[in-house]
């Protein structure tokens, strides 16, 4: 089967970026889990409810660092990423860390995850957080994988940036300094982008700089959720998010971030949606 170009591209921009996190101080700083006092970010760690003894399937789970957190915290995780290095990575970092036998990980295509993981109705939870949505063309598609994986009763946990965020732009400013416009809300196309520059460290270059994104309404992840067999149980809007989307946004205290001026305009959203008992 032919790979699309989509895969190829982010595949590669992603595959790239994964030393150069494993290197941040800042968004990626691995101390606190060594330490560990690392601790779920509060909006994912309020849509996943209590851990300990939970099965948690982590799909996007990059280099690990969050899948271990939670594994720290009691949980038994899978991890899933399209991107070798970042799992080879995560199993580096679960072996150093003492925790291999509570935390595994497995390189896939979200789409192809029941290939990989022959463990269909057996998570309590499937987690997806921070930057994860954005990366993938097909919503309908992806619920039905984390139902496919959830057992009755089980969640999905969902914390991500807000699509309503995501119709600015970074790159560009108004004359006020306030983000310019980056894609339409409602416009549903791939945007193809090309940027050298690492959202974790100002320094590096990308070599892999074409990727393609999508920016999916509210109510398609809703109806794509609820299409799939899930029921909604809650649904949050934030006015903060995991990282500083734009270069005007203040820290808040515990780790996230929001604008100064604002408080109106939601950064991020949160959802639980479960597999009917
Ligand atoms: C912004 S990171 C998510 C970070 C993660 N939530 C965390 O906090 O560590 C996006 C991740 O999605 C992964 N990814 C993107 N598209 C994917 C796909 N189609 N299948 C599997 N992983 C994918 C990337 O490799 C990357 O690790």
């Amino acid at each position: 089967m032919t790979v699309p170009e989509w895969l190829i591209r982010n595949r590669a921009n992603w595959d790239e970026r994964v030393p150069i996190h494993l290197k941040s101080p800042t968004m990626y700083s691995l101390a606190p889990l060594r330490a560990g006092t690392a601790r779920t970010e509060p909006i994912a760690a309020a849509a996943l409810g209590p851990i300990a003894g939970q099965k948690i399937l982590h799909l996007q789970c990059h280099f690990g660092l969050d899948s271990l957190v939670l594994a720290q915290g009691g949980a038994e995780v899978v991890g899933i990423d399209f991107s070798a290095p970042a799992i080879a990575a995560a199993r580096n970092l679960a072996t150093a860390l003492g925790l291999a036998d509570r935390a595994r990980f497995l390189v896939s295509n979200v789409y192809d995850a029941a290939a990989v993981l022959a463990e269909p109705a057996s998570f309590d939870r499937v987690l997806v957080s921070w930057g994860a949505l954005c990366w993938l063309p097909d919503l309908a598609a992806w619920a039905r994988v984390v139902a496919h994986f959830l057992h009755p009763g089980g969640w999905l946990a969902l914390a991500d940036a807000h699509p309503a965020a995501y119709v600015f732009d970074n790159a560009t400013k108004t004359p006020d300094g306030m983000p310019g416009w980056y894609m339409p809300y409602l416009g549903r196309a791939a945007l193809v982008e090309d940027r050298i520059e690492d959202y974790a460290d100002p320094a590096a270059v990308l070599t892999n700089t074409r990727t393609h994104e999508w920016l999916h309404p509210i109510a398609d992840i809703l109806t794509a959720a609820i299409d799939a067999g899930l029921r909604v149980e809650r649904f949050q809007e934030h006015d903060t998010a995991r990282w500083p989307m734009f270069d005007c946004l203040i820290g808040d205290g515990s780790g996230n971030y929001r604008w100064p001026d604002k408080p109106w305009l939601p950064l991020s959203f949160s959802l639980r949606a479960a597999r009917p008992a």
